[in-house]
């Protein structure tokens, strides 16, 4: 939205697709947008299936006037990716309450009740265009609106609020009205949103603070804003004006992520649950839905730390291939400040506060989806090793339907790269009802997981855009590692061990660099070997056991090849009967204390057949001389997986390049599943 700021159409269009395009990452069945026409009262609707790119030519093929000015304009786009309803140009957002859009729509999150919302509103006449839960939602707030007819006091703020009131599940919603042009209303509840705030001269105030119409207490049968609302809202409040004191050109931007925003503007607020936040005349506003809820409604601007080059490709092809060549990069950044090489000492500032309640726990529970629950389960050996506290490791979706028996005593360890996974979030609202203390392990500074955790590790990877996770499973292991070894500063027995695994962390770039130039002959093997297969089997046990799940759910995800992740223990109870000469397998036979018992899966196979290639260490000559191998560095046995995992990254990424997959946004995936 821009305030005394003379934009023309075209700069509008422009801003909104090139933030969909950085947030195409997050969905990409379909897009669409929402922008003013040319008369009062005129919306402009524009969606279209597949990615933005298709939007971006749909639109360019409108003939409407680009160059028409705009002082004052609210537009608003979306990417989606479905969950009700299959992608088609109908059900892509916007939703719009009526074929004029009185009331347009773009949500991201799951609406749960909307089946007994659309009920109602069929019963009264409304007539849906598309299958989703979102629509409802519009015409909710059209028909709410439309009862409040005539009263001049209904403001919009009071309007959405009507409308939340109504709504189980979860949301971030933008609301754009005909009714009330030039004015934005954006609510949250479960799904992030967050503000930008763009201004040229520095601003007199750097909070935005709630103000208390006493329009809060109107419930939702009365929209009637008492006569004097309206002035108290202007005098209590705070709004953007200049040192000089005079009202200034300002752009708000409304997104679920700040990749969208950053190359406009670096100052961000993050929208609280239920925060109503209403833009207009260059102001903006944040109300709570409800009034005393407790919860304080001072939300401070922050700088964003991201830099634009960050979410650009570069010299890559794809964002998964620059984001595999970052590893030496991204897991220095997760170390640095908090590792010391002389002192072999480790501080986690964010656990500071908690260190002697979770070393005195019963249990830690490591709770995740995808691939975060992978690095949790190829950390949780050393974990216990170093901390001698029992660790289970629960798939967020599955400990959920358990419903899992959780203490006060208690530690819940919440891992997740977005920080916005909808499991891992009521999987960590679960635990926190049960009083257990929570722990957070996200790459994503602000948000839902890193705040509403007790205390926490960020991994510090920088953002991550390829659907198919890679530096931040190699961060977030090495973050798992850190914290079992700070957790374990007081064990004397384990210092060795911990001096040696702080040693190797300091070697781990220049291992992984080594790792990465295997990179031609993994492209080769895709290539001659693997790449017409239907089937890849992966096997290796104990700490590369997480190694072969990881590695065979990046060969699905990115490749759509079927790919198997198999305790070699559990070869011989099963899974052996798919081995013959015909199954391609890969076997992780790095040297460690259970090499013997990898041998003899490799016999086990070998003896039906099969002809593994093996991913081992240099210098072994045995392997080397009667196999297909890949060799890699040795490090200590826990983090050999970090340097496992690499060629096998590569190797899906190679396999999705010749099946001609869109690598960053393979079909059916999305980066943050927001939805249950
Ligand atoms: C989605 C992504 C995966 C990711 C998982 C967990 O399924 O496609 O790559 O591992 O979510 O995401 P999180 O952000 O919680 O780590």
């Amino acid at each position: 939205l821009n305030y005394l700021l003379e934009k023309d159409r075209k700069h509008i269009i422009e801003t909104l697709i090139a933030g969909l395009a950085r947030l195409e990452y997050r969905g990409y069945d379909s897009a669409g947008l929402a922008i003013d026409g040319d008369e009062a009262g005129e919306v402009f609707i524009y969606k279209q299936v597949g990615k933005v790119a298709a939007l971006k030519k749909l639109v360019s093929e409108q003939s409407i006037d680009l160059e028409r000015p705009f002082v004052s304009h609210c537009g608003m786009a979306h990417t989606r990716w479905a969950t009700h309803g299959q992608p088609s140009p109908t059900n892509s957002h916007p939703h719009r309450s009526d074929p004029k859009a009185d009331f347009s729509v773009v949500h991201n999150g799951i609406i749960t009740n909307y089946r007994e919302l659309k009920l109602v509103l069929e019963k009264k006449g409304y007539i849906f265009e598309s299958e989703t839960d979102t629509e409802a939602v519009a015409k909710l707030a059209k028909y709410l609106y439309d009862e409040q007819r005539g009263n001049n006091n209904l403001t919009f703020t009071a309007l959405v609020k009507a409308v939340v009131k109504e709504l189980e599940g979860a949301f971030a919603l933008i609301f754009k009205s005909t009714h009330f042009p030039n004015e934005i209303v954006a609510t949250r509840r479960g799904s992030p949103l967050l503000v930008g705030v763009k201004t040229e001269k520095k601003l007199k105030v750097d909070f935005v603070d709630v103000e208390f119409g006493t329009d809060e207490k109107v419930e939702a049968a009365n929209l009637l804003a008492p006569p004097d609302a309206q002035r108290l809202r202007r005098s209590q409040s705070r709004t953007f004006l200049s040192e000089d004191g005079m009202p200034q050109p300002i752009e708000f931007f409304l997104a679920s992520d700040p990749s969208a925003i950053v190359e406009h503007t670096k100052r961000v607020l993050y929208l609280e649950d239920d925060d109503i936040a209403h833009i207009s005349e260059g102001e903006l506003h944040i109300h709570r839905l409800r009034r005393d809820d407790g919860i304080s409604a001072v939300r401070s601007i922050e700088t964003l730390e991201i830099e634009i080059n960050n979410i650009m490709k570069g010299k890559f092809d794809h964002f998964m291939q620059k984001e595999i060549y970052e590893q030496t990069d991204s897991v220095v950044n997760t170390m640095r400040g908090r590792v010391n090489f002389e002192t072999h000492k480790i501080t986690l500032g964010g656990l500071k506060a908690y260190l002697q309640t979770i070393r005195r726990c019963k249990r830690i529970v490591f709770c995740a989806c995808g691939t975060s629950y992978h690095s949790c389960l190829a950390t949780r050996a050393i974990f216990e090793e170093l901390t001698e506290i029992p660790v289970s490791v629960e798939l967020a979706s599955d400990f959920l339907d358990r419903k899992t028996p959780i203490f006060r005593d208690d530690v819940c360890v919440f891992v997740s790269q977005s920080g916005e996974t909808a499991d891992t979030i009521l999987a960590l609202r679960y635990c926190l009802e049960r009083g257990a203390l929570c722990l957070g392990i996200t790459n994503t500074v602000g948000s839902t997981i890193s705040r509403e955790t007790h205390c926490g590790v960020h991994i510090n990877a920088g953002p991550e855009i390829g659907v198919a996770s890679t530096k931040a499973y190699t961060s977030q292991f090495i973050a798992l590692v850190m914290m079992a070894i700070q957790l374990s500063e007081d064990r004397t027995s384990m210092t060795q061990r911990r001096n040696e695994i702080i040693d190797q962390l300091k070697k781990l770039p220049d291992y992984i660099d080594e790792v990465l130039s295997l990179d031609q002959e993994l492209k080769k093997l895709a290539n001659d070997v693997l790449y017409k297969e239907k089937s890849l089997l992966i096997m290796g046990r104990g700490m590369q056991n997480a190694t072969c799940l990881e590695g065979a759910l990046k060969i699905k995800e990115v490749s759509y090849m079927h790919s198997e992740g198999i305790l070699a223990g559990e070869l011989k109870h099963g899974p052996l009967a798919l081995v013959d000469e015909n199954m391609p397998v890969i076997l992780i036979m790095t040297k460690d204390s259970l090499y013997p018992k990898v041998q003899s899966a490799l016999q086990q196979v070998t003896a039906r057949k099969g002809q593994p290639i093996i991913i081992c260490n240099e210098g072994d000559d045995e392997l080397s001389k009667n196999y297909k191998t890949i060799t890699i560095p040795q490090t200590v046995d826990c983090l050999q997986g970090i340097l496992a995992i690499i060629p096998l990254q590569l190797l899906s990424y190679h396999l999705a390049v010749l099946h001609g997959v869109d690598v960053d946004c393979p079909r059916n995936l999305a980066k943050s599943v927001t939805v249950e």
